[in-house]
């Protein structure tokens, strides 16, 4: 199954596409994580897009789409859930082209909506593990242990973009620049709409739901 998972900073993402991983046997591609692998492994392209993810402005489309080109044709024959990408109608463009010319086109999109309204406190309050990238909130989605990761019992981490300052500009910047590849894929794919406005668990159930049917098809 090839899916484009879409929604702005804080929908939930990152958070329903680890739980979707081991249920469909599809591979986790978040541009965002790709990205801070690269930084903190200090590679050229990762130094490219520090001072862009810092401030909440998008990473040029070149640089991106070459990213995730490599990483979408090196996914397992099963599928896959692509978190951040595409995220603006150009990459979105360029990825329906590649696939195109290996007939392997994404089978649903799914677009999570959420008000604005709740986004900063979902932010502010997201806790990471550094090591295998679980994602926490410190009132929603507590560790067993506080600020010790279930998994692995690292150290969680604050996002440096959680600032209530770049939240505000990576939001300008999903409506500027990211919301119309909805408007992109509703004509040329199938498009779900969820809201992602509830509990993560029943954002989760909902999600499920509609990829079993897809499944069944
Ligand atoms: P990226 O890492 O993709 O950030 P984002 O899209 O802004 O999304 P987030 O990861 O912040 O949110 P999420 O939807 O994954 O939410 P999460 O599950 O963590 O991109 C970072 C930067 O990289 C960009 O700003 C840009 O510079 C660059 N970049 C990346 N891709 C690019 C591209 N394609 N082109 C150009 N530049 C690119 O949840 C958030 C919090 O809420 C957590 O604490 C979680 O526990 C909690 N939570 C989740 N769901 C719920 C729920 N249902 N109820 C209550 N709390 C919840
Ligand atoms: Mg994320």
């Amino acid at each position: 199954m090839r899916v484009v998972l879409l929604g702005a900073p804080g929908a939930g993402k990152g958070t329903q596409c680890k739980r979707m991983v081991d249920k469909y046997n599809v591979q986790h591609l978040s541009s965002g994580d790709i990205l801070r692998t690269e930084r903190a492994e200090g590679t050229e392209l990762g130094a490219q897009a520090q001072d862009y993810m810092d401030s909440g402005r998008l990473v040029p489309d070149d640089l991106i789409v070459k990213m995730m080109a490599g990483a979408v044709a090196k996914a397992p024959e099963s599928g896959y859930i692509l978190d951040g990408f595409p995220r603006t109608v150009n990459q979105a463009e360029e990825l329906d082209k590649s696939l195109a010319s290996d007939g392997r086109m994404i089978d649903v999109v799914v677009n999570l909506q959420i008000d604005d309204s709740i986004i900063m406190e979902r932010m502010t309050g997201r806790r990471s593990c550094p090591k295998c990238g679980a994602i926490y909130h410190v009132k929603n989605l507590k560790p067993k242990v506080e600020g010790k990761c279930d998994n692995d019992g690292e150290e969680l981490m604050q996002r440096p973009d959680d600032k209530p300052e770049v939240v505000k500009k990576r939001l300008e910047t999903y409506h500027e620049q990211t919301e119309p590849v909805v408007g992109y894929y509703k004509q040329h794919a199938c498009v779900l709409e969820v809201d992602a406005s509830v509990a993560a668990d029943e954002v989760g159930a909902k999600l499920v739901d509609m990829l079993d049917a897809l499944v069944g098809c």
